[in-house]
């Protein structure tokens, strides 16, 4: 996997050692140091940067950095420094409060740093990062491979289809950071995760970015596939096989397309044999035109990334498989393309999903819970999950209720939303619990079959909730809504692409926690 920076943990000698020789190929001319409030180092920081100590101080006042969290200073050529350029990163005061009054915890947001230290670094460059933290400031044993994740995430660019690289990192290759610890095999294996979960993240942003005339339905299954060097047995199930199934709510959606529809099923067996496995369902539309009640022009050509709910469970199996989690998981992505066409499904029409319930389609463009049902119950069908999670960009009003900044949750299980929640905040991918109840499941009646697939126009997110809900029976169920954050993602310390591959570390981070051992 093509990750555009290079980083090798090194110990402190050899780290200064390379520093000290500037007459050799490849010497580092960037040196990067953490500092708390008051400019204070750690103790090796600190004496390989001893000769330099005044000038710092000088250059730091002069800017008034005062090592707050979050900020940095860049000083050139300051006398009897090793390199010649040295980047101070602020951690902040460490376990005393940052000044808002609030008792702050100490610092340990080593993912955001490395974000933020790999933008300051720069393509192209070669840099030492000196990972020695101020005293009051504790590491955690993956620290540093938080801080090399958050590196790998910020420079990755999707750049597959620009002709003329203009770009300074294009020209001068991959940035190279040594980051230099007092003893990098300790923490060797915690690095090997990071790789492949930025490998991970780095598949679904890849995937999400792509536009659907490349990534049809069943060229997604094929590099879905992929996974199967890891280990994971993969199958895809085409049409024919569908129909057989009686899939015919997911077929509905496909009809109109000519790139035809598929259901990859994904296993990682790593838990117990015959241990009940979790459960993960992506929509995956590749392209959401509306079909016959068609979307306006504005815009619609982000409906390239109406698979992101696919692309996260692709890329969560990929972290689960490539670690060797302990756990049983299952990931199943519902692959279609939503076109307008003759042979389209229109409004009015009937169908009858794989489990048994009928279907009113009075909006062709409420497809992603059409797929979703007969997903959803294939697995349930087929696999017996103790939980389910399903991942969709399922509804505009998402986007209207949260916003970019929060995932909607929905959930019939108090205790699977409370470890999606938990893991969430662990590892800094939000979600918003929205409520359901037997009012708004109401709104889906239909006059002509057991369901519709709109609510009309009142609370959408949570109508759509209550739609796939009626596909899961008694199986502990969560449904993240990632319309908002799944796609056209705001820019951040460790993301600069259209997709940000949202879910991946989240879904890793819950089979972590509550389902390995
Ligand atoms: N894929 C869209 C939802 C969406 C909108 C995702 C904006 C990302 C950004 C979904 O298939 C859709 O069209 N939903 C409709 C539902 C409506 C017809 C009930 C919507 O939200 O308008
Ligand atoms: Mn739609
Ligand atoms: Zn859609």
């Amino acid at each position: 996997m093509l990750v555009n920076a290079k980083y090798e943990l090194q110990p402190f000698d050899a780290a200064e050692a390379l520093l000290r020789h500037p007459e050799e190929e490849g010497h580092p001319r960037t040196l990067v140091a953490f500092v708390g409030r008051d400019l204070v180092m750690g103790e090796r920081a600190g004496s390989i940067l001893m000769d330099a100590d005044a000038h710092l101080k000088r250059a730091a006042a002069a800017a008034k950095f005062k090592g707050k969290s979050g900020t940095s200073l860049e000083v050139l050529a300051a006398p009897g420094a090793p390199a010649s350029r040295v980047i101070l990163m602020g951690l902040g005061k460490g376990d005393e409060s940052e000044g808002d009054g609030e008792a702050s915890k100490p610092f340990d947001d080593f993912f955001t740093l490395g974000g933020q230290t790999a933008a300051k670094i720069g393509p192209g460059a070669r840099a030492v990062v000196l990972f020695d933290l101020p005293e009051s400031i504790p590491a955690a044993h993956d620290s540093a491979a938080q801080f090399t994740l958050g590196g790998w995430l910020r420079v990755y660019k999707f750049d597959h289809y620009k002709t003329k690289k203009k770009d300074e990192a294009d020209r001068e290759g991959p940035m190279e950071v040594v980051v230099a610890l007092a003893d990098p095999e300790s923490v060797g294996a915690t690095m090997a995760d990071a790789s492949h979960l930025a490998e991970a993240v780095i598949l679904a942003r890849t995937l999400v970015n792509e536009p659907a005339n490349v990534l049809t339905p069943p060229e997604f299954a094929r590099r879905a596939s992929e996974l199967m060097k890891l280990g994971v047995e993969v199958e895809v199930l085409d049409e024919k096989a569908m129909a057989e199934l009686g899939m015919r709510a997911l077929l509905g959606v496909g009809q109109g397309s000519e790139a035809g529809s598929r259901l990859v099923v994904l296993r990682w067996s790593g838990g117990a044999e015959g241990a009940a496995p979790v459960a993960f369902v992506g929509k995956g539309v590749v392209f959401d035109s509306g079909g016959i009640s068609i979307k306006p022009a504005a815009s619609m050509e982000d409906m390239k990334g109406d698979m992101a709910g696919a692309a996260a469970v692709t890329g969560a199996m990929y972290a689960i498989a490539a670690r060797k989690a302990k756990a049983n998981v299952v990931g199943v992505l519902g692959l279609v393309e939503n076109m307008p066409d003759g042979k389209a499904q229109r409004p009015g029409d009937i169908v009858k999903s794989m489990s048994g319930q009928t279907i009113e389609i009075v909006n062709t463009d409420a497809e992603g819970r059409l797929v979703l049902a007969d997903a959803l119950t294939y697995v349930i069908d087929k696999h017996k999950p103790a939980a389910v999670v399903d991942l969709a960009t399922l509804t505009g009003a998402i986007l209207i209720a949260l916003g970019q900044e929060y995932c909607g949750l929905f959930s019939n299980n108090d205790e699977l939303a409370d470890r999606l929640t938990k893991a969430g905040t662990h590892i800094g991918e939000k979600l918003w619990r929205m409520p359901m109840g037997p009012a708004y499941d109401k709104l889906i009646d239909s006059k002509f079959a057991d369901m519709k697939n709109t609510g009309g126009r009142h609370a959408g997110s949570i109508t759509a909730a209550h739609f796939l809900q009626r596909f899961v029976g008694k199986t502990p169920w969560a449904h993240l809504d990632i319309a908002g954050t799944g796609m056209g993602s705001p820019t951040s310390d460790t993301n600069q692409s259209w997709g940000a591959g949202w879910g991946v570390r989240l879904l890793d981070r819950l089979v972590r926690d509550y389902y390995e051992g």
